[in-house]
């Protein structure tokens, strides 16, 4: 029976379909191989005859560090949670495993982003891109993303900002600290008052209502470190939505929530015997 349009079988395929895709169907113009990284196989651009381009980033696993984190599901994932909280700043991205012309394409793809310059190549942000920057600040916050240098972030001239290189998050490391509260978050809401930031109240707010729909994601498709990541987005999301009310959120509040969840991580940690104890 096809299930109904509506119905939560649907969704949970449609989903799918979204995170694991495939680019077999897209005839391949050229595979550039610029950076090898430190590994046997570094990112890879590559373009279709239909002139558009992805990203192509194998699964580490399959090279050289075994035990490495799933890579590529995290920037798939990413992608998702970008769109369940409307940031609407990661490229397009998903995990395949094609194999065209006898190289196996493992790993994760995200749409090329045209004519861009990194973060380093611009002198000022317009004001538009300034208040993407603050959201992004919030987003990687709550996913914990460990990465965001300004080489992860492209300006393509559009007042927006395009995150990529998204996979260091949701504990991708073992001996991650949980806790760990970014100078630029303190930062951000020390000098403005938060009517002066409203896409950033709003952002947490989506942030705090889709908090269920966030945590069975990270749940069903993350399957390392499944419990810290989802505890810390859970965390992360409840700090910042309770924040909100708070005339002085900082420090005194700060202190408390990472007391409290220190405790919480402890007893995941001793549970967990893929984490150490
Ligand atoms: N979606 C994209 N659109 C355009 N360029 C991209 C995109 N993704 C990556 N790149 C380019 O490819 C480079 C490598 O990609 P990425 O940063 O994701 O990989 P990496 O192996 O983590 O590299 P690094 O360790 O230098 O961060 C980026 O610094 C950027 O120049
Ligand atoms: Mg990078």
């Amino acid at each position: 029976m096809v299930p109904h349009k509506h119905t939560d079988n649907y969704i949970e395929n449609d989903l799918k379909l979204d995170i694991f895709g495939s680019i077999k169907d897209k005839e391949i113009e050229k595979v550039e191989r610029e950076r090898w990284m430190g590994g046997p196989r570094g990112p890879e651009k590559i373009t279709f005859k239909d002139g558009s381009s992805v990203i192509f980033k194998c699964d580490i696993r399959h090279y050289w560090m075994a035990d490495n984190p799933d890579t590529p599901i995290r920037e798939a994932i990413v992608y998702q949670i970008d769109k369940i909280v409307g940031l609407g700043l990661v490229p397009k991205t998903m995990v395949i495993d094609d194999v065209i012309n006898n190289v196996r394409y493992n790993g994760s793809v995200q749409e090329w982003v045209k004519n861009a310059s990194d973060g380093y190549q611009i002198i000022k942000m317009t004001s538009k891109e300034k208040k993407h920057y603050e959201r992004l600040i919030i987003f990687d916050f709550i996913i914990g993303n460990s990465d965001r240098h300004l080489g992860n972030m492209l300006f393509a001239n559009d007042n927006k900002i395009h995150a990529i290189d998204n996979n260091a998050c949701l504990i991708i490391d073992k001996d991650e600290d949980i806790l760990a509260f970014p100078d630029t978050i303190i930062d951000l809401f020390t000098k403005k008052p938060l009517r002066d930031i409203p896409h950033v109240v709003e952002l947490i707010e989506t942030f705090y209502k889709n908090k269920k729909k966030i945590l069975n994601l990270i749940g069903k498709y993350i399957h390392d470190n499944t419990k810290l990541a989802q505890l810390m987005v859970e965390s992360r999301t409840n700090y910042l939505f309770h924040m909100l009310k708070k005339k002085k959120p900082f420090p005194g509040k700060y202190l408390e929530w990472r007391k409290g969840l220190d405790a919480e991580a402890k007893k995941i940690k001793y549970h967990n015997h893929s984490l150490p104890s």
